[in-house]
């Protein structure tokens, strides 16, 4: 620890407590009133056990959270740029009071931390946006977060720490401040550049990472967020799949892989301050900033809500009070002719400048395109490609409503046999009967019985879906509510076809192969579909067929052309 860069406020805190005293916070905890973590103060409390808040010792209280507020320092003048605290609702602060201990415990109940209260106070919501954020536009990740999850209180005190936050992932990773110390100290390494990524590395961030090392004559603490990021982004399995990628391309035994909890504000130029602060915990020396660092993007006027140097002006300001020293990199790009990265503002001019975003890199992985060696590495492609692939290695769900007898089970049976001779996806076929005998065999038909019996299915599908298999569902589902429930669910893994199966009311009257229109007519079946219960027309079903004059055959057909159109069908 000796030769590593000093945690802040010089001691690294471990709010960890003993065997003994677990025990007696055990004992202690019958009687205390608990708050359930949400995810981001599970993220910060961890941060807050492990020291890699240092020299924070708990939750933040009132003069303090003033004080990063108005001077970016914590009460004592240290410096500190983002307030990290625990909110409470209304409800909750009303039975809180200051004196009071409080477990602290996850969303099942474990018990993570006791809290002592030192300070509760109603939060300026607007005050603290504008502060932070420099907005109050909700298109701001930071600033929705705080307008729509946080409660109306803070709660500040000290902790004293049970038991860290439970992870079953990627253990041997997730490494504490003390940890990253304890493998820099083995190896003798005495300067460290930090690097902070959420998103996974290519080779402009390589490039970006090794010419840090070289600048700073560092070793490298590559320390990608896995906490909460921005919406949007790309999962973190994903990610660290990559980032493990990505490390076989450095120096051997020059790189530290950790991943840290961190649930990132996007808040630009004081998040970038606070992130060289949390890695001047973990021992770096250096850490780099690059262009448009925790940046959030557009506002709702279509303008960046950071200068994409904003970061590094702020941090650059604060240079003599942080002991950490910064490495500023400008957006790195390809240039053809030197086949290698330059920074933008190096480019000669005449020279062939190739880039490609986020979104063409979507795209790319989207449309089955190949993805060239000068932007990434092919391991990366790989395990992005594993996790994006195109649409017709993709699940999807062919969705059948229409009333009884409108020959939805019938269609469906033809399409299941045709996805079975293709034979690339397992295929689960939830006819209505099947599923109202497996899964729905204690409901009967109320609207609300019906709802949870199409919610049922929906569910069952997306997660056939997510598994890249094929769901085939008919229902009646009759109501549009609901039916949309369902589409919400599985487009978030796949593909969604809606076919309605319109043959009218006459015709299935009229085919009637179960009697069953004849009893709801004869009065002996009530609230039957159609005859004296609602059937909401969909109104933009991706296949709308009647069986009146097709075959089943016919009515796969459409199905299976507007599938291979979409792209899901090679
Ligand atoms: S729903 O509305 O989506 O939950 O209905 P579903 O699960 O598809 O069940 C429809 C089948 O149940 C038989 N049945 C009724 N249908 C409509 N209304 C009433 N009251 C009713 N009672 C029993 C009917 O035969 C449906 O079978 P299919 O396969 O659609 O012909």
């Amino acid at each position: 620890m000796n030769h590593l860069n000093k945690p802040l406020g010089n001691e690294l805190i471990n709010l960890l407590v003993d065997e003994d005293r677990q025990k007696i916070l055990k004992k202690l905890s019958l009687n205390l009133a608990s708050i359930t973590l949400s995810e981001r103060h599970l993220c910060d409390l961890e941060l807050l056990m492990t020291g890699a808040f240092s020299p924070l010792e708990g939750f933040m209280t009132h003069p303090d959270y003033e004080a990063v507020l108005d001077r970016l320092r914590l009460h004592d003048g240290t410096i500190w740029p983002m307030p990290i605290c625990l909110d409470v609702t209304t409800v909750e602060a009303g039975k809180l009071e200051a004196g009071q201990s409080v477990a602290l415990r996850d969303g099942e109940g474990f018990m993570l931390a006791v809290m002592h209260i030192e300070e509760i106070w109603d939060i300026d919501k607007e005050r603290e946006a504008q502060t932070i954020y420099g907005t109050t536009d909700t298109l701001h990740p930071g600033v929705d977060y705080l307008f729509n999850n946080v409660g109306s209180h803070y709660v500040g005190g000290k902790i004293e720490g049970f038991s860290l936050p439970l992870h079953f992932d990627f253990k041997h990773l997730r490494l504490t401040p003390l940890e990253v110390r304890d493998i820099c100290t083995k190896h003798s390494w005495r300067r460290i550049v930090g690097f902070q990524t959420r998103n996974p590395i290519h080779r402009a961030q390589f490039e970006v990472s090794i010419r840090a090392m070289r600048e700073a004559k560092a070793n490298l603490l590559l320390q990608p967020v896995v906490g909460s990021t921005k919406p949007g982004d790309i999962d973190y399995y994903t990610r660290v799949q990559c980032y493990q990628e990505a490390y076989n391309h450095y120096p051997p035994n020059t790189v530290v892989l950790s991943l840290l909890p961190l649930a990132m504000r996007m808040a630009g130029p004081r998040e970038a301050l606070w992130h060289a602060l949390i890695r001047k915990n973990f021992g770096c020396t250096h850490f780099i900033i690059g262009r448009d660092h925790a940046g959030p993007g557009m506002d709702s006027h279509g303008k960046p809500f950071y200068e994409p140097y904003a970061a590094q002006e702020l941090v650059d300001q604060y240079k003599n009070d942080i002991d950490i020293q910064i490495i500023p990199f400008e957006e790195m790009v390809y240039v053809v002719e030197m086949n290698q990265y330059v920074p933008r503002s190096k480019v000669e001019e005449g020279a062939t400048v190739k880039t490609i975003s986020g979104t063409e890199l979507r795209n790319a992985l989207r449309s089955d395109s190949s993805i060239p060696d000068w932007f990434t590495f092919s391991g990366v492609v790989e395990k992005l490609r594993n996790a994006y692939p195109p649409r017709h290695k993709q699940g999807f769900t062919i969705f059948f409503t229409g009333l009884s007898g409108s020959g939805k089970s019938t269609v469906a049976k033809v399409l299941l046999s045709i996805f079975l001779e293709i034979g690339e996806r397992p295929v689960s076929l939830l006819d209505g009967d099947i599923v109202r005998r497996h899964l729905s065999s204690e409901l009967g038909f109320s609207k609300e019985h019906r709802d949870i019996n199409v919610r049922r299915i929906g569910y069952v599908s997306s997660e056939i879906t997510k598994n890249r298999g094929i769901a085939i569902c008919a229902p009646i589902a009759p109501y549009t509510i609901s039916r949309r429930q369902v589409r919400e669910m599985v487009e978030q893994y796949g593909g969604f076809i809606e076919v309605h199966v319109a043959t009218p009311l006459e015709i299935c009257e009229q085919r009637d192969r179960k009697g069953i229109y004849a009893k709801a007519r004869a009065g002996l079946i009530k609230g039957f579909t159609g005859i004296d219960d609602p059937y909401e027309i969909p109104e933009n079903p991706e296949v709308c067929i009647d069986t009146t004059d097709l075959t089943p055959d016919e009515a796969a057909l459409e199905i299976v052309l507007e599938l291979q159109q979409q792209g899901y069908l090679k």
